[in-house]
């Protein structure tokens, strides 16, 4: 096996852990919305949380993870759902070939074959697939990462919009029948706004955020890269975990990131490079445009605002704003922030260097 100077690693997430499979042990009964920055952690919680629950009986566990699907019409993802497993590995009994619900639940040739043909409704498809494991004694778990990927695609029939359809069946399969439980995962901020301000969407979800590593957590880590990251080469005393920590705050991949980096580099000349990309980046998004300055500095000095306190800012720069990674918008305590730590940097930068020099050369000149 290949041995590596840097492995990764699993921090915490106790507490997220628990909250997500205690909804899993209730009667079905709602879809949890897991939302929360970009490179938060969620996809990688997921993943942990379907393994640890896989090796459990009595769970089925379902994992979409729309990233992987290249989705051009709603076709692409019925195939997905309704992936054939007698393509991979062959699985024939008989004459009958057997297909399967994301490779799991096992469907007949028949079925097959009107779905492919679109004869069947796929949505009756899959509610006759939960209540057969049901009698089994299986919980269905369906659980769908980077969800808002879907938005855009229409069913064939009547143009429906294939999110809206597909929300409306898994309140019916969660909150109505309490046939599956569903977990819904999405950075895109202004998704879960549709979802959050859609009142009947709201009442039958539970919303769960997932933010960067806590400080204390961040902290432990970088105190024993060795057993965290089986690294042997180098450890970091207290002034340099404190430097990270300034740089990235509690982002595991950025945190990592500079890990790497250290075999080659000083700690000092990492951070310089962070925030000098930081400065550019924002330089960048900015463009010189004086609306876009002028929405950065309101979180110049500090770094979380709530909408209230942006009025006058026009919706849609926030908006921009918040597609380009350089904000991040919490819609249900409706708080605007800048996406991470090191991009605190780079606005601070940002104002400090380009703009005050852009001011001084226009005196001089
Ligand atoms: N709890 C954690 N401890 C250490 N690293 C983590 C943790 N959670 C996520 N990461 C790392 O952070 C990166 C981003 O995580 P990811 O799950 O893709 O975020 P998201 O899905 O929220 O965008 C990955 O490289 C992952 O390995
Ligand atoms: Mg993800």
């Amino acid at each position: 096996m290949t041995q590596f100077k840097i492995d990764i690693t699993f921090i915490n997430r106790e507490r997220e852990m628990a909250e997500l499979r205690n909804y899993l042990e209730g009667r079905p009964n709602s879809i949890l919305f897991l939302y929360g920055p970009k490179s938060s952690g969620k996809t990688t919680l997921m993943y942990r949380l379907f393994e640890h629950m896989e090796a459990e009986k009595g769970y089925k566990i379902n994992f979409l993870n729309l990233r992987k699907i290249f989705l051009t019409t709603s076709d692409d993802f019925i195939d997905a759902f309704f992936k054939s497993s007698s393509s991979g590995n062959g699985l024939k009994t008989g004459t009958r070939r057997k297909y399967s619900l994301f490779g799991l639940f096992k469907l007949d040739a028949f079925t097959e074959k009107m779905l492919k043909k679109r004869q069947e409704d796929p949505f009756l498809v899959m509610e006759r697939e939960f209540q057969r494991l049901l009698k089994k004694g299986i919980q269905p778990v369906v659980i769908i990462d980077e969800f808002h990927k879907l938005d855009g695609l229409y069913l064939p029939d009547k143009q429906k919009r294939l999110i809206v359809e597909l929300m409306n069946f898994f309140v019916a399969m969660t909150k109505e029948s309490h046939l599956c439980h569903v977990i819904i995962a999405s950075s895109d901020a202004f998704f879960i706004e549709q979802v959050y301000v859609d009142s009947k969407l709201r009442k039958t979800s539970k919303f769960m955020k997932l933010d960067y590593l806590e400080k204390e957590d961040a902290f432990a880590w970088l105190r024993d890269i060795k057993k965290y990251n089986q690294v042997q080469e180098y450890t970091l005393d207290k002034q340099q975990i404190e430097t990270i920590w300034d740089t990235v705050g509690g982002s595991a991949w950025e945190i990592h990131s500079i890990l790497e980096d250290l075999f080659q580099y000083s700690l000092d000349a990492i951070v310089s490079k962070i925030k000098r990309e930081k400065v550019s980046m924002i330089a960048d998004w900015t463009f010189g445009d004086e609306a876009r300055n002028c929405l950065l500095r309101h979180f110049r000095k500090q770094p979380i605002r709530k909408l209230a306190e942006l009025a006058g800012t026009g919706k849609d720069l926030l908006g921009q704003a918040v597609k380009d990674n350089i904000l991040y918008y919490d819609p249900v305590d409706g708080i605007y922030g800048i996406q991470g730590k090191s991009l605190e940097w780079g606005i601070k930068g940002y104002f400090e260097e380009v703009i005050s020099s852009l001011f001084l050369n226009n005196k001089k000149g």
